[in-house]
């Protein structure tokens, strides 16, 4: 692992043998991006950015003559507004004098082992000062009124930059940002991209999109005030040939969870940019003489192994750079949470006894989910009035249930909102400027509530008190920390108008100090972050809590689609999902408990139904699948996670995925077909990353039960048999006698 400058070629180096990234001072030096990708051991800088002149591109002053340069074709590292690049700028700012042309020089760098972390920012990190490098650069606006500090991080043996900038204010008067992205990616050369982002909405989330980019500008952003269920601060560029094993892919995320751009653009000269960041739109953030303004941590990744290679590394990066604490690497337990088995419908001895059944079966973590405090018989109260206990359902309160829980031998968890709060609650009547709004606007409602002030400081001590008090006053080993709606009305009753368009900022900064303070005070709590599902699933949230409730869509069919998008930057690890009883609450839909089961498992295991009423047979079931994934666990948890078969490609009928062991000794694979088809093609499905030499054996084989009446249909269990290694690779396993809708098959096979 190297960064290095030469100072004959002014060029910066940053590999790790995965990957390079180059950057060469030009003329009056500007700052120009040459080479992100596979690392290259030599490269020449002289041909590299070589283009004769166009028409229509304007030249620095003292360049005019050679008519070559132009910041309109420079590819460049961090690129400003006003000064001859037209394409979209990763800085926008006002100065003093009320002009915004920006013309960014470089002055100096440093590089340094290991990397420091973000002031006031969740980002990634490393344990050991010579697992990542630092390379910071300073670059300063002619006018000497503003820098901007860009720093990279590099990391051993992964193909992945962490990037950011730091912008300041380095004259004597206030300056308004508008605009201040985490990074800014040029490609310079006229050969096309496919542009692949997610799309969703609540309970369908993670939809993975790609198409081919055009001309012009276009945006995945949220305005929400989240990451949001609709878009994903994901965005990635690939070739045309790329797939889920080959081809080149890069793929950035932010390490961030409000508004935010992914921005592409391809110019008249077929050169690509991608910006990603903060969005612009609505922002506006003051800096005073001397202040500095930090964007949030961009993570790019850069696979030349397609969509799994990009993957693959992401999920290495978020186990070992972004989760942290005593959860890091701890196994996570099997939960049975109440939301769908009783919603706000339940007493203390209700609670109990669906412990008792749930604890039976398997699980080893129940949650009693909203409807614990204040009035909250419904979704429309309450919120923000924590330390009233609802007594009519908990007379002996938490702690009572808690105990209770506990002498069955599981451990307890608790829901949470804490950024919210409901026009009926005590603390809205006793605080109504502590919601956001905006003077003489009446506020948006959405599910009967209103989102904190957490831009205020005041508003942030009384949570953080508040939800320390709750989780001090029982003994509660798991908190569900959800979060309900968007932000609309975007004012807070405490800043000068000068400063309202930072609120939507200063609000995620607020959630990030008091999960900070809350999660840091109780290190040993498995902290799981919700919103309304997966409207804030994101790499800022995960470095305080290490999962995320994936979606509140629990149907086994539409779980595949949201667990496979969800699966390009998340490792399964971090991926809540349950198994939940048919009809499925949310689509009506009766999928077979198997197949349920092999969805679920396929992430962070859990229940989200009452296990007490199934029949003996369907528990004896449950029974045996706990046991199962209790032996799995390591396997799923840790492994490696390939994606064989896309829910989006075809007529969507069919995916497949596997997981490998560390040490390569077992592999799992998932496969699910949705809908039986008459004289069904024959489907072998090929595995990947065997060792080709070895001989693999089938441990288990769970397949769904015959339901044909076809006397000749037979079965095929394939445990004890052995398979090559390269068989299974080339050949692969046929997945034959499917004659149910949504079927599901599971095939663990351990190396011999
Ligand atoms: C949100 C969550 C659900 C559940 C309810 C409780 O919708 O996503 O899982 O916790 O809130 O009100």
């Amino acid at each position: 692992m190297q960064i290095s400058f030469d100072e004959n070629t002014r060029s910066f180096h940053l590999t790790n043998g995965l990957i390079s990234y180059i950057m060469q001072l030009k003329a009056d030096n500007y700052l120009a991006h040459l080479y992100f990708g596979q690392a290259v051991e030599r490269f020449n800088l002289k041909y590299a950015l070589y283009v004769t002149e166009r028409e229509g591109c304007p030249q620095p002053d003292g360049m005019e003559e050679a008519r070559v340069f132009s910041l309109e074709t420079l590819p460049q590292e961090y690129p400003a507004q006003g000064c001859g690049d037209f394409r979209i700028p990763a800085l926008r700012a006002v100065l003093d004098n009320g002009t915004s042309a920006l013309d960014l020089r470089y002055v100096s760098h440093e590089i340094f082992s290991g990397k420091p972390a973000l002031q006031g920012l969740p980002s990634s990190y490393v344990k050991n000062e010579d697992d990542a490098q630092t390379l910071e650069i300073t670059l300063r606006e002619v006018s000497g009124k503003l820098s901007v500090v860009l720093s990279y991080t590099i990391f051993r043996n992964l193909p992945i930059l962490a990037r950011h900038a730091r912008i300041s204010n380095s004259g004597c008067n206030a300056l308004t940002l508008t605009q201040a992205a985490s990074m800014s990616l040029d490609f310079n050369a006229a050969y096309e991209y496919d542009r692949v982002s997610m799309y969703g909405a609540h309970a369908n989330e993670r939809n993975i999109e790609r198409r081919q980019l055009g001309h012009g500008i276009e945006h995945t952003s949220s305005v929400r005030g989240v990451t949001s269920h609709q878009h994903q601060n994901f965005i990635a560029l690939c070739e045309h040939q790329a797939d889920e094993h080959h081809g080149k892919v890069y793929g950035n995320t932010l390490v961030w969870s409000g508004n935010f751009d992914a921005a592409t653009e391809v110019s008249c000269y077929g050169q690509t940019r991608l910006t990603l960041g903060i969005n612009g739109e609505d922002f506006r953030w003051n800096l005073q003489a001397g202040e500095t303004f930090t964007t949030p941590e961009a993570i790019l990744c850069f696979s030349h192994q397609g969509f799994n290679g990009m993957s693959q590394a992401f999920h290495r990066f978020v186990r070992e750079h972004i989760i942290r604490g005593p959860w890091q690497y701890r196994e996570r337990p099997i939960v049975a949470n109440s939301w769908e088995a009783a919603y706000f419908n339940f007493t203390e001895e209700s609670i109990v006894r669906f412990a008792k059944d749930c604890v039976k079966l398997g699980a080893e973590l129940i949650v009693l989910d909203d409807g614990w405090f204040g009035k909250r018989d419904k979704d429309n109260c309450s919120l923000g009035d924590w330390l009233i206990t609802d007594t009519k359902k908990l007379p002996n309160g938490i702690k009572g249930l808690a105990d209770k829980i506990h002498a069955l031998g599981a451990k307890f968890g608790l829901w949470v909102e804490p950024e919210m709060i409901s026009p009926n609650s005590e603390l809205f009547r006793a605080h109504p400027d502590w919601a956001l709004g905006v003077p003489e606007h009446k506020r948006s409602q959405q599910r009967e509530q209103y989102v904190l002030d957490l831009s205020r400081q005041d508003v942030r001590d009384y949570i953080v008190d508040a939800i320390c008090t709750v989780l001090r006053s029982a003994p509660i080993d798991y908190i569900k920390w959800d979060m309900n709606r968007n932000l609309s009305e975007v004012g807070s009753a405490q800043f000068p108008a000068a400063q309202q368009g930072e609120i939507a900022t200063r609000f995620v900064l607020g959630v990030y100090d008091i999960m900070d303070r809350i999660t840091s005070a109780f290190p040993e709590i498995l902290f799981e972050s919700c919103a309304g599902g997966g409207k804030r699933f994101d790499l800022g949230i995960l470095c305080y809590m290490p999962q995320t409730w994936t979606s509140d869509n629990t149907d086994a069919i539409c779980r595949q689609k949201i667990q496979y998008g969800t699966s390009y930057v998340f490792p399964p690890l971090t991926m809540g999902s349950h198994v939940s009883a048919v009809p499925n609450h949310q689509v009506g839909r009766f999928t077979p408990l198997l197949t349920r089961f092999i969805c679920a498992m396929s992430g962070n295991f859990g229940y989200e139904m009452d296990l007490g009423k199934l029949s003996a047979q369907e528990q004896e079931e449950v029974k045996a699948q706990t046991a199962l994934y209790k032996e799995l666990r390591p396997l799923i948890q840790f492994g490696t996670f390939t994606r064989l078969m896309s829910p989006f490609a075809g007529t969507c009928n069919e995916t497949a995925w596997s997981f490998m062991a560390e040490d390569g000794s077992k592999v799992a694979l998932m496969y699910f077909k949705n809908l039986a088809e008459p004289s069904t093609k024959l489907r072998r499905l090929c595995l990947s990353d065997l060792d080709p030499q070895a001989c693999y054996q089938v441990r288990h084989h769970l397949i769904p039960k015959a339901l044909s009446v076809n006397p000749y249909a037979q079965d095929f269990n394939l445990e004890g048999e052995v398979f090559g290694g390269r068989e299974l690779m080339e050949y692969g396993l046929t997945m034959d006698r499917v004659d149910a809708d949504f079927a599901a098959y599971l095939i663990v096979l351990e190396k011999i």
